[in-house]
């Protein structure tokens, strides 16, 4: 008989537990732990079992399969899921993003977009926005920038990546069109003083800003960054791998600003929690990306693409991101309403169900002590979720996106009693 928690000492303490919960099985918005507990998981393992835990037709396309190939290696053969997979994405992307290189995480996938990049322009540098988070490997490492605690101890970075503002309009107390405005003069000034256009190959931004607070940018920075990109022939790089595949009520966060990206970068949800990631970018693009310095073992694994090309279709079969849509509706009110009572909260934000609920002290400072206590009374009530931004003053709401109406209420309603409790 394994010793579960004994085991537990031994992983590596660089992994951070929200909790010791064993799980034994998962099903749609619950995990059942070996000690019998049954816990409302809207923390979708970090924003990925989008379609809910083992949904059956996921299930049953990784089982199938599995019996006929596992493992395909892409440089070696293709395999069909893999083609499927280019088949079911274009089927949700615009004509122009037609080229596709997979990959098995995120920080793998933003590594690739920027390798893409330099290859494509040329050039060396990247811009990245202030509170982005783009994954823990060497690279990525450097262009996250949601919390210190993430390069501690791996000084010196990789180089040629520079930081512009974002704007997070409650923070500088300013309206969201003053905070917009400002962040497009900085970064027009960032341009002029600190790295000149001609040297810089991308821009790459979060369309909702994840592990850096769930924050929303305004449409008019979104599109301001896509015409200033376009002028200086520098490549706007979307990292959708927490916002894609329906999070935010549309198939992927930059369809709320009237935009296209030169790259787009997924993972996460693309495959209800089989590690599999992509970056994806006009053909013409990847055709400058040069054979053979790029690529990988698993990349594009079989099993995994099948998962993809069942996530995707039953996404799509069962009208999931109309789910979206309603279901976050109903969150954004439901909290509004206990914003009214708490005054604590002092931000309601999101798009979809990818919703944040910002904790701020009467001083107007954030308050991380409320947003953790308010968390962990959540746990005991039996519900998970995350914290997220800077000073780990924001609750998350990633539920799974089959969430049901009165599993949203149920919810609501646990954190409402935690919210009674800690206030
Ligand atoms: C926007 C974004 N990019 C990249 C990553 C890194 O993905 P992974 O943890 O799969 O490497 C994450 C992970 O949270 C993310 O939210």
């Amino acid at each position: 008989m394994v010793n579960y928690q004994e085991n537990l000492k031994h992983l590596s303490p660089v992994w951070t537990h929200l909790t010791d919960i064993v799980v034994d099985h998962a099903e749609g918005c619950y995990l059942y732990a070996t000690d019998g507990r049954k816990m409302l998981d809207f923390t979708c393992g970090i924003g990925v079992t989008n379609t809910g835990h083992c949904h059956p037709k996921v299930v049953e396309a990784i089982r199938q399969q599995a019996g006929l190939l596992i493992h395909g290696q892409v440089n070696l053969v293709v395999h069909k899921p893999l083609l499927e997979l280019v088949d079911e994405l274009r089927t949700v992307l615009p004509s122009t993003l037609d080229g596709f290189f997979f990959s098995n995480s995120g920080a793998e996938a933003v590594e690739g977009a920027l390798k893409l990049a330099r290859h494509a322009t040329g050039r060396p540098n990247v811009i990245v926005v202030q509170g982005s988070f783009h994954g823990r490997t060497n690279a990525t490492m450097a262009m996250t920038t949601s919390k210190n605690s993430y390069k501690i101890g791996y000084q010196p970075l990789m180089p040629g990546v520079y930081v512009t503002p974002f704007p997070y309009a409650l923070r500088y107390g300013w309206d969201e069109e003053k905070a917009s405005q400002w962040c497009l003069d900085e970064l027009e000034l960032l341009l002029m003083t600190q790295l000149a256009p001609q040297e810089t190959a991308a821009i790459f931004i979060e369309p909702i800003i994840g592990e850096g607070g769930y924050l929303v940018p305004p449409k008019t920075f979104m599109k301001g960054l896509r015409e200033l990109t376009q002028k200086h022939g520098i490549l706007l790089v979307a990292d959708e791998v927490q916002s894609g595949f329906g999070r935010t009520g549309k198939w992927f966060g930059y369809q709320h600003f009237e935009i296209e990206p030169d790259i787009m970068t997924v993972a996460k949800g693309i495959a209800s929690g089989m590690p599999i990631s992509g970056v994806i970018s006009r053909l013409e693009l990847m055709s400058k990306w040069i054979p053979g310095s790029h690529g990988g073992t698993y990349g594009g694994n079989a099993v995994a693409a099948a998962a993809a090309v069942a996530t995707i279709r039953t996404i799509k079969e069962e009208k999931i991101i109309e789910n979206v849509v309603t279901r976050g509706a109903q969150l954004k009110a439901g909290l509004a309403h206990l914003q009214e009572k708490y005054p604590q909260i002092a931000d309601v934000r999101g798009l979809g169900l990818m919703v944040g609920t910002e904790f701020r002290d009467a001083h107007g400072k954030p308050d991380k002590k409320t947003t953790k206590a308010v968390q962990a009374e959540c746990l005991s009530r039996q519900m998970m979720l995350l914290t997220a931004g800077p000073w780990d003053n924001t609750i998350r709401w990633i539920p799974p996106l089959v969430v049901t109406e009165s599993q949203m209420n149920e919810a609501l309603n646990i954190f409402e009693s935690a919210l009674a409790a800690v206030i």
